[in-house]
């Protein structure tokens, strides 16, 4: 295995990302080295904000990556195979988890996991890549102003093992970021694409001109999201650019 060669546990940390990209410019780590903790003193969630996880209840992980064939234009990629990854994980136990574009897990309209990846580039390679996971495994409430967090003994009702999960977890993630060292992009995207939340379905989203309605179809390999509106036409999307309305 890639994913897992060697994990790394720390009771505490300020955030597992933040300790791989001190362990990578100090140590010499196997590619796949996953640090985990059971609780993040400032654990770092997209758009500066921050993830909240309660002691011991959940997986907080980052996975140190070097993917040197992946170029920069590409990065997406990453991206959607450590969320095809989680997704694979969730639908042991749930049948139906969707990803909300760029890398939330969704079960219903809950984010059950969050994903904060940071690629180091250099030159014309992806130098490294740190793909940061929190997932709620066993937390029951929730205190911060997110919005719509949720777990997987919330909606099952079962307590789970954490190392069970951890070890189910790598192996899926294992899986998804060999189809991409293999170099199975089409596949990958398929599979991204196919499990987008609300894809081909009529909702609200917002952009710099206001609330408009319309249709997810695809994203573009950069990453862009692609959102057909009324007239026929589609439009491309980073990632500071459009809101979902939820
Ligand atoms: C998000 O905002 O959705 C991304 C959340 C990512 C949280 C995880 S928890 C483990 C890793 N370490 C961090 O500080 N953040 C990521």
């Amino acid at each position: 295995m890639i994913i897992g060669s060697k994990i790394l546990f720390f009771e505490n940390l300020p955030s597992t990302n933040t300790k791989a990209a001190i362990l990578l410019k100090s140590n010499e780590l196997p590619e796949g080295t996953v640090i985990c903790t059971n609780y993040q003193l400032a654990g770092r969630g997209q758009k500066g904000n921050k993830w909240e996880s309660e002691n011991g209840k959940n997986l907080l992980i980052s996975i140190v990556l070097f993917p040197s064939k992946i170029i920069p234009s590409d990065q997406f990629y990453i991206s959607m195979v450590v969320s095809l990854g989680i997704s694979d994980f969730v639908k042991r136990y749930i049948q139906v988890c969707r990803i909300k574009w760029p890398n939330d897990i969704y079960v219903n309209n809950d984010k059950i996991a969050g994903l904060l990846i940071e690629n180091s580039i250099m030159g014309d390679q992806v130098e490294n890549s740190i793909a940061g996971i929190g997932l709620n495994i066993n937390q029951d409430k929730f205190l911060s102003d997110a919005p719509n967090p949720v777990s997987l003994k919330i909606i099952t009702g079962i307590n789970f093992d954490l190392t069970t999960c951890l070890n189910q977890l790598v192996s899926d993630l294992d899986k998804r970021y060999k189809q991409l060292i293999a170099g199975e992009y089409e596949q990958i995207k398929e599979d991204y694409v196919s499990q987008l939340f609300r894809l081909n379905e009529l909702h609200n989203y917002s952009d710099k001109n206001g609330i408009f309605k319309g249709k997810i179809k695809s994203v573009t390999d950069y990453g862009r999201l692609q959102i057909e509106r009324g007239n026929g036409l589609i439009n491309d999307y980073s990632f500071k650019d459009v809101e979902f309305i939820l």
